[in-house]
């Protein structure tokens, strides 16, 4: 029997994300039926579901009027408040909004544009890429591609952009997985509050010493860009920095490693699609963006109404939340053509709105874009064959979250 899911369970139920087919039969009905969806589950506050890409658009091209907030993720109300104290210490881009947002914002906005990544980084990244190609070639043709591979290129990646010596990344792999994985009983600490403030406090210890040493000795990496700049002629706060590096270190590492399997993935479903990506590498770019609407690995983020708000014929009442739903957007049969089909020639793929929009845009999408299209570039010359090797696993998470179990038997020359 087909599994089907209520909209409650579908934006509440970490599980509900784990059956793909399931959980995108009911948005493409929401979408149709009720686009902007009033959700009021249990132990939840009660929000707006926008599950439409153009509502999305209206929503965050607005944000004096749809602001983050501190509270720009969903969690349960006792999830929230045990939330609001870390939070409070942990300020991060994602939680500032207007003034604040843009003085921090601008910090490192120069470092993240493409010239100076190419510059600065695609010398590390090309090089990392052959390294888990070589270890592919080293697994003997089966593996886990989520669990063996997948996890660590992306995080090897920030590590070298923040400095943290490769010594230290398994206890960083650790942490973020604890963090961003914690719905999934699989990596998180779930409902663990000391053990999920632990994490929290290891994660601040480790940075506040990695900023004293970049103010002592500073280098030219984004550690040390972050640790020596100032906003209106003051140093950045400790929590701030401390705030900035732990954005970096999660927001960097899980999206990525989860549209990099997914996107593997998909190729290994359809092999078609990756013999036309081999036959024309210059499909690459192209191809990349359609993995990152694909997988979607940032499922949502949440807006607070600031004013009563008419949204596609919907009252939306000032202190309303509202759930912007990017792996509905992603699928919007509105914009893209036969929405549910992986095509690496979709000529629309760059719609995707996986990134979000607007002031929050993600401040990594170039250097996701480099690592994948990199880690593409040394693996397809280079494939002989692939296919899946077992069932696919997907994480059970409403916030980040894609493949993550991936096991695939493969050639490589
Ligand atoms: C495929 C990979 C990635 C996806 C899908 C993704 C997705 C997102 C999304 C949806 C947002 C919020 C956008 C909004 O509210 O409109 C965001 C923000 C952010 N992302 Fe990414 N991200 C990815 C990779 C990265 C990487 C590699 C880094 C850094 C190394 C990064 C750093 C950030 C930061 C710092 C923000 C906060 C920006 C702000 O609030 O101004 N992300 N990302």
């Amino acid at each position: 029997m087909t599994t089907r899911f209520s909209p409650e369970d579908l934006f509440t139920n970490p599980k509900s994300y784990t059956d793909a087919d399931a959980w995108h039969a009911e948005a493409a009905r929401l979408r149709r039926e009720d686009p902007v969806c009033r959700i009021d589950a249990k132990g939840f506050d009660p929000f707006w579901a926008v599950t439409r890409h153009a509502d999305l658009l209206e929503v965050e091209r607005q944000p004096a009027l749809f602001p983050n907030t501190l509270d720009s993720v969903l969690l349960r109300k006792d999830q929230r408040e045990q939330s609001r104290a870390g939070g409070a210490m942990l300020k991060t881009l994602i939680s500032m909004d207007g003034d604040e947002h843009r003085a921090y914002r601008n910090v490192t906005v120069e470092w993240f544009k493409p010239a100076s990544l190419r510059k600065v980084l695609q010398p590390r990244v090309t090089q990392l890429a052959r390294k888990y190609v070589d270890r592919m070639a080293e697994l003997g043709g089966e593996c886990d591609f989520a669990l063996d591979v997948a996890r660590y290129y992306p995080l090897q990646v920030i590590m070298s952009i923040l400095g943290v010596p490769e010594s230290d990344e398994l206890r960083m792999l650790d942490l973020t997985q604890k963090l961003f994985g914690a719905e999934d009983p699989d990596f998180g600490v779930g409902e663990d509050r000391a053990a999920r403030m632990a994490v929290v406090m290891d994660f601040i210890q480790y940075f506040a010493k990695m900023t004293a040493e970049r103010r002592a000795n500073p280098g030219t990496d984004l550690a040390s860009t972050i640790a020596n700049s100032s906003i209106d002629g003051k140093p950045l706060g400790d929590l701030e920095t401390i705030g900035y590096y732990v954005i970096v270190a999660t927001a960097g590492h899980d999206t990525t490693s989860s549209t990099l399997a997914g996107g593997l993935e998909a190729l290994a479903r359809d092999p078609e699609q990756l013999r036309a990506l081999q036959r024309d590498p210059a499909l690459l770019d192209n191809a990349v963006e359609e993995m990152i609407r694909w997988v979607t690995p940032v499922r949502h983020f949440l807006r607070h109404a600031q004013e009563d708000y008419t949204l596609r014929g919907t009252h939306i009442a000032k202190g309303d939340v509202l759930m912007m739903s990017y792996l509905s957007a992603n699928r919007d049969e509105e914009v893209f053509a036969d929405p549910f089909r992986f095509d690496v020639t979709r000529a629309d793929a760059a719609n995707q709105l996986s990134f979000g929009t607007g002031v929050h845009f993600c401040l990594g999408a170039n250097l996701a874009r480099m690592e994948l299209r990199t880690f593409f570039e040394q693996l397809l010359p280079r494939l002989e064959s692939l296919e899946l090797g077992g069932p696919t696993e997907y994480t059970a998470a409403t916030f980040v979250g894609a493949p993550k179990r991936v096991p695939i038997r493969y050639r490589l020359r």
